[in-house]
Formats: structure tokens, sequence, C-alpha cells
């Protein structure tokens, strides 16, 4: 559970908050991108949620941790809890595509031999099996992608954050790296994303928060579609009917009953992957 009550934030400097008064809900299992133009304040809301940046008012509570609370020196280990995906997947140059999530696991404290098991399970998931002897500068970059997933997934965070994981990335590699987060939030992990990739938000069709000039100013709860404005963008235009002898007037658009196609929403317990 993410939970962000009443959070302000403003850079010393900046002459407005890059978050103001932002309260936000994020359950267990939930898929969520966050849009918005440059500058509305998506990394900063991120950087809340990491505690990169501390907010100057407003609560907030990750996975039943009120960040208030945590220390200086627990940082490193609050951080651990959670998988974070970068823009520029941050891996070790020098360590090959194995070592990299091993090394992740290591420094978590986890045995050698819960290592070895674990880490051809985590390479399998994110299908990188046959590329783990390379070095991350012999990888394309959504595979360089997949191992800095594979890294963060590898210690089953409940809470899986991205800022931009596909920034760097074409249009097909974008949609694996999508494809894959979607495989692990179905595993039960919680899944934030921030993006600017407009295809993607509208085929995914899941939450969708939009931010600018650091307040929430839309959350589409379901099938969510990209856009920066405050008003939701309807889906369907208003029908004009025409009646005989009255003027021109606009009908509502009644709700559409769900197509059989459409996935029914899972009511079964989230499953978290396991390794
Ligand atoms: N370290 C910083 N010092 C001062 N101002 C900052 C700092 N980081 C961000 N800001 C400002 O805070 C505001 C929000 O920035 P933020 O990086 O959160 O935006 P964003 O929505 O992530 O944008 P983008 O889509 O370009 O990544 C901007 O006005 C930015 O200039
Ligand atoms: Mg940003």
């Amino acid at each position: 559970m993410i939970l962000l009550d009443s959070v302000t934030k403003q850079y010393p400097g900046d002459e407005n908050p890059a978050l103001d008064s932002v309260s936000l809900h994020i359950e267990p299992n939930e898929f969520v991108f966050l849009v918005g133009k440059s500058g509305a304040g998506k990394s900063t809301l991120m950087k809340m949620i990491t505690k990169e940046e501390t907010p100057d008012a407003g609560k907030i509570i990750i996975g039943g941790i009120d960040l208030d609370y945590v220390k200086k020196r627990h940082i490193p280990g609050y951080r651990r809890r959670l998988g974070v995906v970068f823009q520029d997947f941050k891996l070790l140059p020098r360590r090959t595509v194995y070592e990299n999530v091993a090394f992740a696991l290591e420094i978590a404290g986890m045995s050698g031999k819960d290592i070895r098991r674990t880490v051809p399970k985590v390479l399998e998931l994110v299908d990188l099996s046959d590329q783990a002897k390379k070095f991350p500068d012999q990888l394309s970059g959504g595979q360089r992608q997949r191992v800095s997933i594979a890294r963060s997934v590898a210690r089953q965070p409940k809470i899986l954050i991205a800022d931009e994981p596909t920034a760097n990335l074409d249009k097909l590699t974008t949609q694996e790296i999508i494809d894959l987060l979607k495989k692990i939030n179905d595993f039960g992990t919680t899944i934030l994303v921030t993006t600017h990739n407009e295809n993607i938000v509208n085929n995914l069709q899941k939450r969708v928060i939009t931010m600018k000039d650091g307040k929430i100013v839309n959350d589409q709860k379901n099938n969510g579609i990209y856009e920066l404005g405050s008003a939701p963008v309807p889906k369907q235009p208003a029908r004009v009917v025409q009646v005989p002898g009255h003027a021109l007037k606009p009908r509502p658009v009644q709700k559409s009953t769900p197509k059989l196609t459409q996935k029914p929403a899972s009511k079964s317990k989230p499953r978290r992957f396991v390794i």
C-alpha cells in the first residue's frame, strides 16, 4: 500500500512547489501509470516514495512503514524492500548479468546457496537465461532494462516503482518491458510507473494518475487514458439526436455494457511469484 497525505515539497530556490499537497492511495497489487508534462512533479513523487527526498509537509506511508520514522541509517534497508527501476538501468558495468542480480541479493543478506538457487529463476522470468554471462555493454537496451528489472524483483518486493523505464527504448522493446512489468504485477507486486508514452498507457487500460504543476489533477481508477489536462477526456462524444419538431439536443451517452471480450476482473487472491 502506498499512501501520501497532503504531501508538499518545494526545492530550495524554486518559485513553486514541486509537489503541492498531494494525496494518493494505491492499493496492494494495483498497476498505476503516473503521467504529466515535464516538470509536473512525477519524479519528485517517486523520490518521496524511495526517500531520496523528504517532504516539507504531509505524511507518507509505504507498505505500512511511516517514512517519518525511517532514520537516515535505515534508508538503504528500507529501499531494498522496494523494487526501483531507473531510466538509465544503473547496472554494474564490470559485472555480468548473473553477477548484477546476485550482487543485489548479496547486499540484501541472502546466503550463497539461496542466491545460486534464486538468480537462474529470476533470469528465466525476464527471459535472459541465455545472456547470464554477458556484461552490460554486450546487451541491447531492452536486455539491460530487463537485467535491471530482474535485479529489482529478485528480492520479491511488494512494490516496484519505475521512473520512465522505457524512455531510452524503441517501440517494440518498450512493449516488451511493459509486458514484463504486467507479468510481475500479475504475480502480486504493486507497480507504479511514470511515462510519456501515450500508446502504452492507452493500451494497458490501467489506473492513470495525471499530475500538473505539482498537483494530481485527474485519477482514472479504471481503463485510464493518457491525458495531460485536468478534465477527463470523454471516451465517446455526446450523440446528437434529431427529434422532429424539436431543436437539436445532445443526449447523454449511456454507459456501455462490458464487452464479452473484456477480461473479467480476477477475484482470486494475487499470487506472489515464488522463487
Ligand atoms: N533537485 C532539484 N532542485 C530544484 N528543483 C528541482 C529539483 N528536482 C526537480 N525540481 C523541480 O521540481 C519540479 C518537478 O520536477 P520533476 O523532476 O518532479 O518533474 P517530472 O514530472 O518528473 O518531469 P519529467 O517528465 O521531465 O521527468 C520542476 O519544476 C523541477 O524543475
Ligand atoms: Mg521525471
